[in-house]
């Protein structure tokens, strides 16, 4: 945030209990100016995402923000999409919590001709939080290459330096359209990746959770409830005090947006393994000190340089999120 204004952010996502909790986040912090969310498929069908993401921007009271829904799952090289995970978001992809269908209706137009306008239309630059698999954007930025030049910057929940959670090595928004992600990545804005590396590391401790549940305020109350649907410790007893604690993932990546010192970025050359086989769908984030033996030998290839996400200062997001949630915005 800079001078005091606040920040035009647009939210591509595919809610989900943790976009659910990014989309609380970005309508109530003072400076972030919520312009449009995009729905794609991901962790339920578009369909699904979109009724999501209205029934939240209710529940939290925000104002009008227009809502669109966009592509599916990009294309794969072996057959159908898989399903969603129910096991982490529920059958309804937000956790099962009987909330009542929204009253809000979707804009009327798809995702991409919405993000188009809004970027457009944006008074100053946009900066474009995809939490989501990247087919909205990519399109995006393949049909209406001219928005570049209203976008700040690009901060994308996806991709890991280190381990993947869809496979071994590939991070799930990433690994449903690797194509999309190597689009992203080379789209010539400045891009910072909130990765896995980062995105399980910010736990909301359970006695937190435990009084925005019991608050009488619907927005803060649905953050507990969405929270405590997050497994922040796999495995752990029933009896466990940590039992109620839960990740804010994608949430986090809107904290980076809000609060940027809080996360620590190294620019590194990133790409999108897009090959069939173990590896497709892994961001490559090259971490050598100095050139190797394959750049030696003339294999340097043009890497797109990315501002990835290494280390974040916990605490400073659970009390940044926290403060947040529990405030309604003036
Ligand atoms: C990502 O996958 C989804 O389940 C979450 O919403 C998050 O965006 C983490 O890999
Ligand atoms: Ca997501």
């Amino acid at each position: 945030m800079t001078h005091g204004q606040t920040v035009p952010v647009i939210i591509d996502c595919d809610t989900g209990v943790d976009d659910a909790l990014a989309l609380l986040f970005a309508v109530r912090h003072p400076g972030l100016d919520l312009r449009a969310v995009t729905c794609v498929a991901g962790n339920t069908d578009v369909a699904g995402v979109v009724r999501n993401t209205l029934t939240v921007l209710e529940q939290a009271g925000a104002p009008d923000i227009p809502v669109a829904g966009g592509g599916g799952r990009g294309p794969r090289p072996a057959g159908p999409p898989p399903p969603p995970p129910p096991h982490v978001h529920g059958h309804d992809g937000m956790g099962d919590l009987g909330l009542p269908a929204p009253r809000r209706t979707p804009a009327d137009v798809d995702a991409v001709t919405l993000l188009r306008r809004e970027i457009l239309a944006s008074p100053r630059p946009v900066t474009l939080v995809p939490t989501a698999p990247l087919t909205n954007i990519a399109l995006l930025l393949r049909t209406h290459p001219e928005v570049t030049r209203n976008i700040e910057r690009i901060v994308f929940m996806g991709g890991a330096a280190g381990a993947g959670n869809a496979t071994a090595v590939a991070e799930f928004n990433v690994w449903h359209d690797p194509e999309a992600a190597a689009i992203l990545l080379t789209a010539g804005v400045p891009i910072t990746m909130y990765g896995l590396d980062v995105f399980t590391r910010v736990v909301v401790p359970g006695a937190d959770v435990r009084r925005l549940r019991a608050s009488t305020e619907p927005g803060t109350r649905l953050a507990g409830e969405l929270l405590a649907h997050r497994p922040a410790t796999p495995g752990s007893r029933p009896d466990d005090p940590a039992e109620d604690a839960g990740g804010l993932g994608d949430a986090g990546a809107l904290c980076a947006v809000a609060d940027p010192e809080g996360l620590t970025t190294h620019r590194l050359p990133v790409e999108v393994s897009l090959a069939p086989g173990p590896t497709r769908g892994q961001t490559v984030v090259d971490r050598r000190p100095r050139v190797g033996e394959s750049e030696i030998h003339g294999d340097a290839r043009e890497q797109p340089l990315v501002d990835v996400g290494l280390d974040v200062d916990v605490e400073r997001y659970v009390r940044l999120y926290l403060g947040t949630v529990e405030r309604t915005k003036a």
